[in-house]
């Protein structure tokens, strides 16, 4: 197809960041001389001729297999992520099956932080499991001593870092030059640094995923996944992707792609913010402990420091002590933190969290909550939290 490739856009990555955030993506193949590509619902595509329809005879085919709409995203992305390439999916979860999915095969062992989202590792204990994928799940804080869980028929090392719920940092190029060693691939849920703050493609990953639903949508109106790779996987990324028949409705990844071009700003916020109230909620009597990697007391800030360069506006607080009541009233009473799942969003949220593992113990001096800082005011955000704390003072 050497023809219609020559007039795709190339992925450009000698640029800074910000400068791939407002430009990634963007071509005249694409884009025409408008600024943001069409948005195009298509399934059926048209060709001139006979010799056009076979593959790869014309640069779109079908719907489902890519519009200039799916392109300008994924570009967009490849060019963040610095990978060869990336599919979209239409969650993130979705990017998360589809990922192991594409890597794994009867046979195969999976090793797994223990940390992760508890949808992650349902997938693994049930739909690998039915298919023959044994899983073993392991210390988040493992590092190169990954090596011994490694075992001959160790395909993927998947980590999630920081964990979204207890905010571990894994090691990623220790765990990646064991992996490596082994012949194992590592696979990176991204969704809590972004690219924009940890580049785990560069840390050694081979594959990296985004909840983009999250921190790339902002806005909390879309569901939507990415998976990008290196060029030595991509391809089987791509045919998995392709073979399960996965693709996004065009108006979502329109949102996906305009909300990528502020990911940078918002993050700046969403950090700045995070951080000043995660550190007022650490001078307060009732909180035991805040779990913000970007906090000098936190046990893995060196590798955050080493790692990541910045934080996103999710973290988790222990209260110290707390009854499950008094936590509810405490959660109830808070009013511009609404009680709701996801994150990312311009909106500030909590939740209560519960944890589930299996090789490593969790312990805490009370029960544990969330919260995602929005991108309102910081001191509005801080007095509600006191306000909060005043409410349910006296109670058990
Ligand atoms: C860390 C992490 N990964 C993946 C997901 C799944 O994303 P989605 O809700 O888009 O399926 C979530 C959702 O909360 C998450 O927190």
């Amino acid at each position: 197809m050497a023809e219609s490739d020559e007039k795709r856009p190339k992925v450009r990555l000698e640029t800074r960041l910000l400068t791939r955030l407002a430009h990634g993506g963007r071509d005249d193949a694409l884009c025409g001389p408008f600024v943001n590509p069409p948005v195009v619902h298509a399934s059926t595509v048209l060709f001139d001729s006979v010799d056009a329809m076979r593959p790869g005879g014309q640069r779109y085919s079908y719907g489902r297999r890519g519009t200039p709409t799916t392109e300008a995203l994924e570009m967009a992305m490849s060019e963040l992520e610095g990978a060869a390439g990336t599919v979209l999916c239409p969650s993130g979860l979705g990017a998360i099956s589809t990922a192991l999915l594409a890597l794994l095969s009867s046979g195969d062992h999976l090793l797994m932080a223990d940390n992760v989202y508890d949808p992650s590792r349902h997938v693994a204990t049930t739909v690998l499991a039915r298919l023959g994928v044994e899983t073993t799940f392991f210390d988040p804080r493992i590092g190169g001593g990954i090596a011994a869980l490694i075992r001959p028929n160790t395909r993927v090392v998947y980590v999630e870092s920081p964990g979204s719920l207890t905010f571990e940092i894994a090691d990623i190029p220790a765990i990646a030059a064991a992996a490596h060693a082994a012949g194992a691939l590592v696979v990176t849920d991204n969704t809590w640094a972004t690219p924009y703050y940890c580049p785990t493609l560069a840390l050694g990953a081979d594959v990296t995923l985004l909840a983009a639903t999250k921190y790339i949508g902002g806005h909390s109106d879309i569901m939507l996944g990415t998976i990008s790779a290196t060029e030595a996987v991509f391809g089987r990324i791509h045919d998995a992707h392709g073979a399960l028949g996965l693709c996004v409705g065009p108006d979502d990844i329109y949102l996906g792609l305009r909300g990528l071009r502020t990911l940078g700003v918002r993050l700046a916020h969403h950090q700045r913010s995070g951080l000043a109230v995660a550190r007022h909620l650490e001078g307060r009597a009732e909180v035991a402990r805040v779990l913000h990697p970007a906090l000098s007391g936190h046990p893995d800030h060196a590798l955050w420091k080493r790692d990541m360069s910045g934080a996103s506006g999710l973290f988790g607080v222990v209260l110290d002590g707390w009854s499950r009541e008094k936590t509810s009233a405490f959660l109830e009473a808070l009013e511009l933190f609404s009680l709701g799942y996801s994150w990312g969003g311009f909106e500030s949220l909590a939740i209560p969290t519960h944890m589930h593992r299996t090789a490593t113990t969790w312990a805490a001096e009370g029960p544990l909550i969330r919260l995602h800082v929005g991108l309102e005011d910081t001191e509005d955000l801080v007095a509600d939290l006191d306000a909060a704390f005043a409410r349910v003072g006296n109670l058990a």
